[in-house]
């Protein structure tokens, strides 16, 4: 049985206070959803000590949505995975297509992110998923392929057991547009065959997460399929109703 995941990804989004008391609400209303499901909050750096304090003992995790490449020293406005771990923290985003296209990561940088990652057992939330031309191409499976042989095949089976992957098409972020649940199945199947092509039975128990445009109206449909464990959430994780409400989809 995989894990039913609903994670949060808060990007630049809200303050301090508003973070401490979005993730309050979470921790409050989940009482509301099954306890099968996972839920993961990721604020950003500046809010990870405040939201774990606020978290504890209530089932909800933390995870940050970055970290450095380097284990410390003169890397100005690097946050390392270990002071990100000292907090309390258990997860990192790595590989979003915000941080591939607007600050040029790619397969080398985040091979060095995931050495960090588990270095401080930290579980990463690894994310593929092509843009819109590529779709239109019919590259998307080639894409999502080779994000993955190029970082995820780098991991030790023990590695590969921890990980999450998240699906997340690059169109279809912030953009209101989502996959049909169709698509998703597709990808994800596809994702799946890829991973087990390199782990094996292993990789029958790697979440695997959807993104883009996931909201209380569409999650049900879309993790009904079965290979969809859950969801990457931007938009609708920053009201706690609607986050709750996408945890319900399950
Ligand atoms: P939206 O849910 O706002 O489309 O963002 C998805 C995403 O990028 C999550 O990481």
């Amino acid at each position: 049985m995989r894990k039913k995941i609903v994670a949060g990804n808060w990007k630049m989004n809200t303050t301090p206070v508003e973070g401490v008391e979005l993730a309050k609400g979470v921790a409050e209303g989940k009482k509301e959803v099954c306890d099968c499901v996972n839920f993961i909050v990721c604020p950003p750096f500046t809010h990870l000590s405040e939201v774990v304090k606020v978290t504890r003992g209530t089932g909800i995790a933390v995870g940050a949505q970055d970290c450095a490449t380097e284990a410390k020293g003169a890397y100005t406005g690097e946050v390392a995975a270990s002071m990100i771990a000292s907090l309390g923290v258990e997860y990192v985003i790595l590989g979003h297509s915000e941080r591939r296209q607007y600050y040029g990561e790619t397969s080398e940088t985040l091979n060095k992110k995931m050495v960090q990652a588990y270095a401080n057992n930290l579980t990463p939330i690894y994310c593929v998923g092509e843009s819109l031309d590529e779709r239109k191409a019919g590259k998307h499976f080639d894409v999502c392929k080779a994000q993955i042989e190029e970082v995820v095949f780098n991991l030790t089976p023990e590695q590969f057991s921890k990980l999450i992957i998240a699906y997340e098409p690059v169109w279809a972020i912030g953009t209101g547009e989502t996959a049909t649940a169709e698509q998703a199945q597709e990808i994800h199947a596809y994702i799946r065959e890829v991973l087990a092509s390199k782990f094996g039975e292993a990789a029958a128990e790697t979440p695997i997460l959807y993104g883009g445009s996931c909201k209380p109206s569409n999650a049900a449909e879309i993790f009904a399929k079965e290979d969809v464990d859950g969801g990457l959430i931007g938009g609708a994780a920053l009201k706690a109703e609607d986050f709750l409400a996408i945890g319900k989809g399950f």
